[in-house]
């Protein structure tokens, strides 16, 4: 059946608004994807329903606030096809998932961590830290040209570092192009060294298979997956997670029970969830999940990618305007990242969104690392969800054509 994105953008109460009597056009669902109703109307749910403390009160909004919490941890591993929810640890966001394996992972001085020169600043300040910390040492291994994995220089890179961990991404914020998985971790697991993934740019196009890539820990946002900000996920193989230090600790981690004057802790995940957690934004984060399945990656996949090639091919034609990454769009998702020579991205940016209502992102997209090592100047960057429409396309692409004379 043909997509009906008029039918999906139903499902999206934050699109389709004007202002100034012209349509408002979102552009930047790399950053933050806009959430869908079922995942409102979801957190609604708690707070209306039942707004009581997970794990803890035994009365009625209690019991009704834990039987949601851990429905919502069985969702959840279900689409990251893990063995099992206890896989699943809840945070606050892609980039507390980063640290906490940062912070609680048995690292000793001397291991190396081995992260790519493309990774976002959440998968790169963690590791700098913790260099800086625990003597941890952090190798970086270049990328192409054109922003795409040199699986040669890893290979390379592992045999001579040999790593105890690889923490890449999965599909970057910058250029859109995905990073091969599967054999990043079957090379690394060879070398004896554990993996884990960036998944924040997935869950929207693509199948994440903890099973079938085999990789260690894998983190990603609800925010970027049409679900509520505030939430995040890591996900760990459980003999993994029981070997993690608790990275918090207090209310919701121990027992009852003090045994010989010490507090009794629970097991994983609960032992790595300190404090109350965001029970609505979980919820919120699970019905997301169930409308991006309903809506079915591989026809967001499809239909982003259109979008894509269509932007693409519209936007090479204007002078001076180059593309970051891949010029294929096919390489590079949902995302299109560009420069127009003579002109600063920011003032793209704002001349976008003052006269023509398009909201795209300039700057550095906090890919430090990779602006410090391979220079360049800051980019545009637009990028689709399946709530964007081909005419929401054409008013970037006319407004570019007009901006860049
Ligand atoms: C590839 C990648 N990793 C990590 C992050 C950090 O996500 P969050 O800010 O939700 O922690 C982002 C956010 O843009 C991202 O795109």
């Amino acid at each position: 059946m043909a997509y009906d994105v008029n039918e999906v953008r139903k499902q999206f109460p934050a699109i389709g608004q004007s202002f100034n009597g012209r349509p408002l056009v979102y552009l930047d669902s790399a950053c933050t994807t806009v959430i869908c109703q079922a995942a409102i109307d979801e957190q609604l749910r708690y707070y209306t329903q039942f707004p009581g403390c997970v794990g803890r009160a035994d009365h009625r909004f209690g019991q009704l606030a834990t039987e949601a919490w851990e429905q919502s941890r069985e969702k959840i591993a279900s689409f990251l096809n893990a063995r099992s929810a206890r896989e699943i640890v809840i945070t606050k966001n892609t980039t507390e998932a980063i640290n906490l394996i940062a912070d609680a992972f048995p690292f000793e001085e001397g291991d190396a961590v081995l992260i790519s020169d493309f990774e976002h600043n959440s998968n790169t300040l963690p590791w700098r830290r913790l260099n800086a910390r625990r003597g941890v040492r952090l190798v970086t291994v270049r990328i192409n040209e054109d922003t795409t994995f040199n699986l040669e220089r890893f290979y390379t890179a592992l045999e001579k570092e040999r790593p105890r961990l690889v923490s890449t991404l999965h599909r970057s914020n910058l250029t859109g192009v995905e990073f091969p998985v599967k054999e990043i971790i079957a090379a690394a697991h060879n070398a004896g060294a554990l993996v884990m993934i960036d998944a924040a740019q997935s869950p929207l196009t693509m199948k994440i298979d903890t099973q079938d890539w085999d990789c260690d820990f894998l983190a990603f946002s609800s925010h970027k997956a049409l679900g509520p900000s505030g939430v995040g996920i890591l996900y760990g193989k459980l003999p993994l997670l029981e070997q993690l230090e608790r990275f918090l600790v207090g209310g919701g981690t121990v027992t009852q029970e003090w045994k010989d004057g010490a507090p009794v802790f629970l097991g994983v995940p609960e032992q790595l969830e300190a404090g109350l957690q965001n029970a609505p934004g979980v919820m919120g984060l699970a019905a997301a999940l169930g409308q991006i399945e309903s809506i079915g990656q591989d026809n967001i996949a499809r239909h982003v990618a259109s979008l894509n090639n269509f932007t693409t091919r519209r936007l090479l034609g204007i002078p001076g305007l180059s593309i970051l990454g891949p010029d294929d769009s096919e390489k590079r998702g949902m995302v299109i990242s560009f420069r127009v020579s003579g002109m600063s991205a920011k003032s793209v940016g704002s001349r976008l969104n003052e006269e023509a209502n398009v909201m795209v992102r300039a700057g550095k997209h906090c890919v430090g690392l990779y602006f410090s090592t391979w220079g360049g100047d800051d980019v545009v960057r637009a990028s689709f969800g399946p709530y964007t429409t081909h005419d929401e396309c054409e008013a970037l692409c006319e407004a570019m054509e007009r901006i860049a004379k």
